[in-house]
């Protein structure tokens, strides 16, 4: 229906929410399109305005203006239990006096779903997060990990036309966590279902999502791939948030021809580089640690850019080796070598860092 029915799913259009007696919108502006069946995920740090967004489309909360369509129909109006939309909170906000499968058929008793075919449903979702076997336990008799599980299929087992997920896995340990991600994508995959997943873990948006939409201050800064918000971060907070940086301040000589600019740094001299579209005079050079190389003399001299530095600290975590290096003009530079078991550097060598100007990315300082 409309235009928003193509390829689009879920459309959210200048979304904005003031909480009562605040100044500060929590969310300001807020626009997004998901795809029918990808997963996005919303990525940004405390206080951004996360679960407010998803709270809005959940209809658990009003906007205070803007639109959003799901299916093409806005749906801003419409009850939150008329939206058939699957969420789990970010505590899983289970019932306690009912069991597993208790907690996974409600919302089906709710839709008046026939009993035969609650037992059926029920039965598939726990086998689908692999709780079958404990499906007559309470909550209270689970691990955080199990409880996790059960707030999915429970979301997962109405079908819903979109799952809304809030930090589902904040409380799990790194391996657990990691599991279910990998768990979550593929019952994610395999239903085609349309998914909001809210995340301040980076590795977990990058991991898990097909788009990944920034959002700072109420606002989305930077929306696209995993590998594009990576590798072509659009600002300085977007490099800064998602993966590790150092940051080059330099003066832009030129705007871009051929998609690259010319920019000039106090220590590396004039540069040739990519960049995110429409950056005037004030912009920092992002360069991957991993991108650094480190050196004892300055071979790099002529070929590529190079500057004199001392190793002010270095660390060790198994399979990377990271140099903190201090520059001639007090910026500290960061350089992670894989698989480099041994030590190359002490704290207080002198050394040279280099990198290939095609690894560095111009971005705008806000
Ligand atoms: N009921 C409320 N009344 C007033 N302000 C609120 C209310 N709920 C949230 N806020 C404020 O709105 C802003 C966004 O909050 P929100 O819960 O959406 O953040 P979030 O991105 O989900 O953060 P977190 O990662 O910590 O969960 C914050 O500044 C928060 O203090
Ligand atoms: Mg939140």
């Amino acid at each position: 229906m409309g235009e928003h029915a193509g390829l689009d799913y879920l459309s959210i259009r200048s979304l904005r929410k003031i909480y009562p007696k605040t100044s500060a919108p929590a969310v300001n502006d807020v626009n997004l399109d998901v795809r029918r069946g990808d997963l996005v995920a919303l990525l940004g740090p405390s206080g951004c305005g996360k679960t407010t967004t998803l709270r809005m489309v959940a209809g658990l909360l009003e906007p205070s203006s803007g639109e959003i369509f799901v299916d093409g129909s806005d749906v801003v109006s419409t009850p939150v239990h008329k939206r058939g939309m699957g969420m789990v909170f970010q505590s899983y906000a289970l019932f306690p006096h009912l069991t597993v499968e208790e907690n996974v058929a409600f919302g089906l008793q709710m839709h008046r779903v026939p009993r035969g075919e609650i037992s059926a449903r029920v039965s598939q979702a726990l086998d689908n997060v692999q709780l079958g076997h404990l499906a007559k336990r309470k909550p209270a008799a689970l691990s955080g990990g199990q409880q996790q599980r059960v707030a999915l299929a429970r979301a997962l087992v109405i079908q819903p036309t979109l799952l809304l997920l809030d930090e589902p896995l904040s409380n799990l340990d790194a391996k657990l966590r990691e599991a279910m991600r990998k768990e979550i994508r593929a019952i994610q995959q395999e239903s085609g279902t349309t998914t909001l997943f809210v995340t301040h873990d980076q590795d977990e948006a990058l991991d898990m999502a097909d788009r990944i939409a920034i959002l700072n201050n109420g606002v989305i800064e930077q929306y696209d791939s995993p590998s594009a918000i990576y590798e072509n971060p659009a600002t300085r907070f977007v490099a800064n948030f998602v993966g590790k940086a150092n940051f080059i301040d330099v003066e832009t000589r030129s705007s871009p021809s051929g998609g690259k600019y010319s920019v000039e740094s106090a220590l590396f001299g004039k540069l040739t580089v990519r960049g995110a579209p429409g950056i005037d005079a004030s912009a920092a050079l992002v360069v991957r640690p991993h991108r650094v190389s480190v050196a004892a003399k300055d071979e790099r001299a002529g070929s590529l850019p190079s500057a004199r530095a001392r190793v002010r600290a270095t660390s060790y975590t198994g399979n990377v080796r990271s140099y903190d290096l201090m520059l001639e003009s007090g910026e500290l530079m960061r350089a992670d070598q894989l698989s480099a078991p041994d030590e190359q550097f002490r704290i207080g060598d002198e050394a040279y860092v280099s990198f290939e100007p095609d690894d560095a990315y111009l971005v705008s300082e806000c």
